[in-house]
């Protein structure tokens, strides 16, 4: 028995994602991908973020009839079947055939042929696992919510990881944004995004290849908004690939550097540059080595982070992350801000933000930060600036922006505004 291509592919793109951080995302823009026939491709691509948003359900199913844990590569085997018995219309035997021929396929797990064909007919008879919010994240990510935001904002969080979401698009050009939301078939968003529900290869939409907007989530949008550039302004992205945030602040019209310490994800800021016919300074740098002397009205540090806040698209991030990941990211985003704050100029802005759900890397940063700089204010930021949701403005001013936030959903980010004193 062969396995089709399309399962081979999923099971590749699952083991790609589960094995290291944003395993997925290369997986996703691999070759032999992009070699599939179209529907081939996008069965893979749907079958294994299915399997990923409904890891934890599907993982309880499976825990519960096998005694064991299995190998890895005959567990994803069972994870993949399961996916398609109880949520994608796959009839059950075709599910099953195709698992089982997949164990086939692997040497190592052909012992295992036996165990994915029982225990898959033994889910086949069951309904779908009840769908309860909580179970669809990893049990201590969900606990670290429930304590930092309580109970129900817990729950609508987590109900997000199954969602598939819109696409997110930015205008380039803020006057643009009816024109192409007609032309899209697209929902203008608060703050000046678009919502595009529809499907495809994005390169094809209308108005790409004339670089009239970038892809980027609703939420990602709202902090380069927030440094409310005035035109011909110095501004500095000190993380800026790949690059969705400093082509907000070159299209508001700043003068840009954008610096970071990877070439290969500045590329991609390159091409976007390219394509939109927007510029900046591009740095290939480490951001506290850099050796530059200029100080800037506008600082952006859009720091690294556990991404949490970024599993409507990288349903991995939440699987593939560790608990103590959490604090180290935590120690390098102190020293990069510290580092961003030298570099804005007297009376400048200093706008902060992660896409990420864990308050040591959001609030936690914001309040030691405020301790280490007195000569650096918080400047409050209210509701609906820069399409900032209202109920992610905090009391004390600054954003903690939650997916079930706005209707459809968006990522998790938080947000802060300084201002250096003159
Ligand atoms: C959250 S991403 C930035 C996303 C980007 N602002 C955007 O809107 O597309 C964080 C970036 O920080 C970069 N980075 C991490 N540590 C860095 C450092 N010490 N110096 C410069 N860049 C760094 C990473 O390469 C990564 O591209």
């Amino acid at each position: 028995m062969k396995p089709d291509p399309a399962r081979a592919a999923a099971f590749d793109l699952v083991t790609a994602a589960l094995a290291r951080r944003a395993g997925l995302e290369a997986a996703l823009e691999a070759p032999h991908l992009a070699a599939l026939a179209p529907q081939d491709r996008s069965f893979a691509r749907a079958l294994a973020m299915t399997t990923l948003r409904r890891l934890g359900p599907i993982d309880a199913a499976l825990g519960a009839r096998l005694a064991r844990p299995p190998p890895d590569r005959v567990r994803t085997i069972l994870r993949l079947g399961a996916a398609q018995l109880f949520f994608l219309e796959v009839p059950d035997y075709a599910a099953v055939d195709a698992s089982v021929a997949l164990a086939d396929s692997e040497r190592t797990s052909r012992p295992f042929k036996g165990l994915v064909n029982a225990v898959l007919r033994s889910l086949a008879r069951e309904r779908p696992p009840p769908a309860d919010p909580a179970d669809l994240a990893p049990a201590w990510l969900y606990a670290r919510w429930r304590a930092a935001y309580g109970e129900p904002a817990a729950r609508a969080v987590a109900a997000r990881i199954a969602e598939e979401p819109a696409a997110d698009l930015t205008p380039r050009d803020p006057a643009d944004v009816l024109a192409l939301a007609e032309a899209l078939e697209a929902e203008p968003l608060a703050g000046g995004s678009l919502r595009k529900a529809g499907r495809g290869r994005i390169e094809d939409w209308p108005g790409f290849a004339e670089g009239r907007w970038w892809v980027q989530d609703a939420a990602a949008a709202i902090p380069a908004r927030l440094l409310v550039i005035a035109p011909g302004q110095a501004a500095l992205d000190m993380c800026a690939a790949p690059g969705g945030k400093a082509l907000q602040l070159a299209a508001a019209g700043a003068r840009v550097v954008a610096l970071d310490r990877s070439s290969a994800r500045l590329k991609r800021l390159q091409e976007s540059l390219a394509r939109t016919g927007l510029e900046a300074e591009v740095v290939a740098a480490e951001a506290e080595a850099w050796a530059d002397p200029r100080r800037f009205a506008a600082v952006l540090l859009d720091a690294p982070c556990s991404s949490t806040g970024t599993f409507r698209r990288n349903p991995d991030v939440l699987w593939t992350l560790r608990p103590g990941d959490i604090a180290r990211l935590a120690a390098v985003q102190a020293r990069l801000l510290d580092a961003a704050a030298e570099r804005a100029a007297p009376g400048g802005r200093l706008v902060y933000c992660v896409c990420s759900l864990e308050t040591e890397e959001g609030e936690g940063q914001a309040r030691a930060f405020l301790r280490r700089r007195p000569d650096f204010k918080l400047e409050p930021i209210a509701a609906g600036e820069g399409g900032a949701p209202a109920a992610s403005v905090a009391p004390e001013g600054w954003l903690r922006i939650l997916p079930h936030h706005l209707e459809g959903g968006l990522d998790g980010f938080f947000v802060v505004r300084f201002r250096r004193d003159d």
